[in-house]
């Protein structure tokens, strides 16, 4: 990699030029790069070693009537079906009367880490003590978050070992994810700790564990608007319910019952500028919270309704980070109508439950194929090569004949190529 010397130093065009040079990139590809760059000094702003943009497609789903407000949704993902089935499932929930979401404080967790620790017991009776001094100290850090009514909150101090003691502290981050001005405040505490007490600082850090930053929503179906071909909307409810008890049993199933969740959550995480990964590993933490990974939502029946509801930590934020300087993520607020960070909680947890019920609903019903495979022929006949004027014929052929793979694609657009070139096309 010597070649490359110090690619985040050089210019764009250099960057470019060497780049195409090195990796021998033929015309098409290198038309590919130049072009894909549509904001090059954004993406210089927010990445290192920056060469072009890569995009996803964003989407609407509709029918959200959370809280009695409706909404509609941007969703950025690259999943055929998720933005269809996301419609699907919060038009099933508002015909019952909608989502009732809510969402906590937005308080994060910072972790000073100590090691080395001689008496641990001591150490954090100590610390605890000092809590009031501590709070003063991380407040000062960042003293405009504590003029807009938030700031470091309360402490606790966590023996995590023999000679290891984390000490957390919750900050009201306000509007904001607060990841900066948190680990700010964390690096002023620890400095004090260091020297007030003596001690050997590993880090600190924010937990994306977000334990204190809660959203939940809830909505209650009754059976009939469940019914589909003949069965009865009872019998699919109580289907769903029991594909919710295998989530709440087995991991195996767990895990994906999460995943069909977090299709949605992610892509409006996406869509609104924040960042997934710290929505993802708190998501899957707080599913194993009572030591065994389980479902994030639960489904149950009962005389006449399916009952739905589903928790999770959603540390985003509503200000700050990429979402100031990325244009397109305030357009997007602005066609979701939110205007706080909590509203955008609801929101995103409303669209996790929506998520799980189209899916649970397809998997106990037609079965995921159908649905899905139908939504993603367009993808499987883009890569298999269809020019665009083809598509929509391969897609009629492989609806008529049953067929949901590339192979089959391959085949039928050859065979439509053949034609065309029989008839004298
Ligand atoms: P359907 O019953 O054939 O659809 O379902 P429909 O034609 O009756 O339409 C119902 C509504 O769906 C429509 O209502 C639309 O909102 C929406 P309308 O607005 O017309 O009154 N809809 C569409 N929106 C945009 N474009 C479309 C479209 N079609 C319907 N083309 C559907 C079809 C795909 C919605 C359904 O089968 C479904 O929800 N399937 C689930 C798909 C899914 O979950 N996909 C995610 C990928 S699979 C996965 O990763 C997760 C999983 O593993 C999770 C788990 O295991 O738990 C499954």
């Amino acid at each position: 990699m010597q070649i490359y010397g110090k690619f985040y130093q050089k210019s764009w065009d250099e960057r470019m030029k060497q780049i195409i040079q090195s990796e021998s990139l033929n015309t098409v590809q290198t038309q590919l790069l130049r072009d894909s760059a549509v904001n090059k000094s954004l993406g210089d702003t927010m990445i290192e070693n920056y060469i072009t943009d890569y995009h996803f497609p964003e989407g609407i789903a509709f029918h959200y009537l959370i809280n009695n407000k409706d909404y509609i949704v941007p969703m950025v993902t690259e999943e055929p079906s998720v933005v269809a089935a996301s419609s699907h499932g919060a038009a099933i929930i508002a015909k019952a009367g909608g989502f009732f979401a809510k969402s906590s404080e937005r308080m994060m967790i910072g972790q000073i880490i100590l090691e080395e620790v001689t008496d641990v017991k001591k150490t954090s009776e100590e610390l605890k003590s000092l809590e009031k001094v501590l709070l003063e100290i991380a407040n000062k850090a960042h003293p405009s978050l504590k003029k807009r009514g938030g700031g470091a909150k309360w402490l606790r101090v966590r023996i995590l070992d023999y000679d290891l003691i984390s000490v957390d502290i919750a900050i009201d981050v306000q509007e904001a994810m607060g990841a900066n001005m948190i680990n700010t405040m964390l690096e002023a505490v620890a400095l004090n700790i260091k020297n007030k007490l003596q001690q050997v600082i590993l880090m600190s850090i924010l937990s994306n564990y977000a334990t204190e930053c809660i959203a939940k929503a809830s909505c209650k179906i009754p059976f009939e608007l469940l019914s589909k071909d003949n069965v009865s909307g009872k019998s699919i409810a109580q289907k769903i319910a029991q594909a919710s008890r295998i989530a709440q049993l087995d991991v195996y199933r767990a895990t994906t019952h999460n995943k069909g969740i977090m299709n949605g959550i992610d892509a409006v995480v996406m869509a609104t500028g924040n960042d997934w990964r710290a929505i993802e590993s708190g998501a899957h933490a707080y599913a194993a919270r009572n030591g065994r990974y389980k479902g994030l939502s639960s489904w149950s029946v009962d005389d006449n309704y399916l009952s739905g509801e589903i928790e999770l930590p959603l540390p985003i934020g509503f200000v700050g980070g990429s979402i100031g300087i990325v244009p397109l993520v305030k357009v997007n607020q602005k066609l979701m109508n939110v205007e706080s960070a909590n509203e955008l909680e609801n929101v995103i947890v409303s669209v996790g439950l929506a998520q799980n019920l189209a899916a649970l609903l397809a998997l106990v019903t037609d079965g995921i194929q159908k649905g899905h495979m139908k939504l993603q022929l367009k993808s499987l006949v883009t890569a298999a090569g269809a020019k665009d004027t083809e598509k929509e014929e391969i897609i009629k052929y492989m609806l008529a004949e049953g067929k949901r793979d590339l192979a089959s694609a391959k085949t039928i657009l050859a065979g439509i190529r053949k034609r065309g070139k029989n008839d004298g096309h």
